[in-house]
């Protein structure tokens, strides 16, 4: 397939929406916080910035370069720059893993779409009834078929739009919802940051205790750059295959890795403020976006309308996410197996809702369950991020820094020698030590082998 036939993101802000659109999803907004809150605020933040810096950006670029040599879905850009070697198998790893990923990442983006309808039947509905969001949220994610349904709703939406083709699909909506929900999280940030008390939640988010800090953390810093910035399975391996020859892909992946730390970080003055405020403790995990903040949201006034903004927001993170982990898949089937594009997309979209099915069920009918001592949905999660993303993640830094030609590397960072490339060694000592032996720790440290 020659440059031309293929199609690709069309501007430079196009290639930046679509890439950001995957990086800021829930690993940002519900993920991110409470990582903070657990792990020594500030001091965590701290540890996050170094790693997005040192190693996040150079992983990213590593995939670019990868996608945009090769050309293709992740197995076949690494058959083209490595013919006859088995290193396709991290791409075919990958798009298994985008899979795994897809199958319980659609059961909470699902949720946050049960939150939007609630918030809407609250504006337009004039009960007054209060009801207790602990209850509420046990009631709804425990039962079968509501969750079950939002995770389909939820697959359908994104699959529209990858039907729709890149540049018209994934590109086009990027444009719009990105900004979207930048415009959403800047007015929850001012409305949380006027909240009287608010100061305590700032003062926790940004004044650093070094005291949490410990070998655990720092692993959980680097596991978190890593997830938030897609980097690990062949997604930026997709992407970068569509980036133009001309476009500058350092600055790229420098622009998406502050913009995703600034967009986390803001949900985290979003979040922290809100909780002092009401007096709640920083508590973790699907509790406190499903929990504790629509018992906020009740406390505020005009509460349902930012309940509105905020679950949209999270909604858009999610399936904007979730748009990238499918494209993977589905131009893979496209470019592999010869199959149209549309039932590509459906075939994907089924298998990732059929397994995922048994993700959702995990919380109410299948929760008893257990392999491994974890439910169904657990153990996807733990697989994905804590195997399959620093695996893959690995040998994508390892593959480039010890075994492809550095003439080519550079060639293509540099745009045929276009660009200026004074930071070009320091990626290649990156690339080669630093990432690699970093990513090393994390997934020992996933599989507790230390
Ligand atoms: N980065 C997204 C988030 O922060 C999730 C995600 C999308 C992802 N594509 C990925 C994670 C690829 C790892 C690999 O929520």
């Amino acid at each position: 397939m020659n440059q031309t036939s293929r199609d690709g993101f069309s501007s430079r802000f196009g290639i930046f929406a679509a890439v950001i659109g995957s990086a800021i999803g829930l690993g940002n907004i519900w993920r991110f916080p409470y990582m903070v809150g657990e792990n020594g605020g500030a001091a965590f933040l701290i540890v996050y910035c170094a790693f997005v810096l040192i190693i996040g950006i150079p992983a990213m670029l590593s995939e670019f370069i990868i996608g945009r040599r090769g050309q293709g879905n992740s197995y076949r850009s690494f058959k083209q720059l490595a013919p006859q070697k088995p290193w396709y198998w991290i791409g075919l790893v990958g798009i298994f893993a985008a899979f795994i990923i897809l199958t319980f990442y659609s059961v909470i983006t699902g949720w946050t779409l049960e939150y939007v309808a609630i918030a809407l039947k609250d504006v337009f509905s004039s009960s007054t009834v209060v009801q207790d969001p602990a209850q509420v949220f046990e009631h709804f994610h425990t039962q079968a078929l509501k969750p079950l349904i939002w995770q389909i709703v939820t697959m359908l939406i994104s699959a529209i739009v990858i039907m729709l083709g890149v540049r018209k699909g994934i590109e086009s909506s990027a444009k719009i919802l990105m900004p979207l929900l930048f415009i959403c999280l800047a007015i929850l940030a001012v409305k949380t940051l006027t909240l009287p008390g608010s100061v305590e939640g700032l003062r926790f988010l940004f004044s650093p205790d070094f005291s949490k800090i410990n070998s655990g953390v720092i692993l959980k810093a680097l596991g978190q750059a890593v997830f938030s910035l897609s980097v690990g399975m062949g997604c930026l391996i997709t992407y970068g295959s569509y980036i133009r020859k001309d476009v500058n892909m350092s600055r790229t992946a420098f622009s998406v890795a502050i913009a995703d730390l600034l967009i986390a970080v803001l949900a985290g003055i979003v979040i922290f403020p809100a909780l002092f405020s009401f007096g709640m403790a920083p508590e973790q995990g699907p509790g406190l976006v499903f929990v504790v903040f629509p018992g906020i949201f009740q406390q505020m006034i005009g509460g349902v309308y930012f309940a509105l903004l905020f679950f949209m927001l999270v909604a858009i993170a999610g399936i904007t996410s979730i748009i990238s982990l499918l494209e993977v898949i589905v131009v893979y089937f496209v470019e592999e197996f010869k199959l149209k594009r549309v039932f590509a997309t459906l075939v994907a979209a089924t298998l990732a809702c059929g397994l995922g099915a048994f993700s959702t069920l995990s919380f109410g009918p299948l929760k008893h369950v257990k392999i491994f001592n974890q439910s169904i949905f657990d153990n996807s999660d733990f697989l994905a991020s804590n195997i399959l993303l620093p695996l893959g993640a690995f040998f994508v830094v390892v593959f480039l820094g010890w075994f492809y030609d550095i003439n080519q590397i550079k060639d293509e960072l540099g745009n045929q020698g276009t660009l200026k490339m004074r930071l070009f060694p320091v990626f290649m000592f990156i690339i080669r030590y630093v990432a690699p032996i970093a990513i090393l720790l994390v997934f020992l440290k996933g599989l507790n082998i230390f």
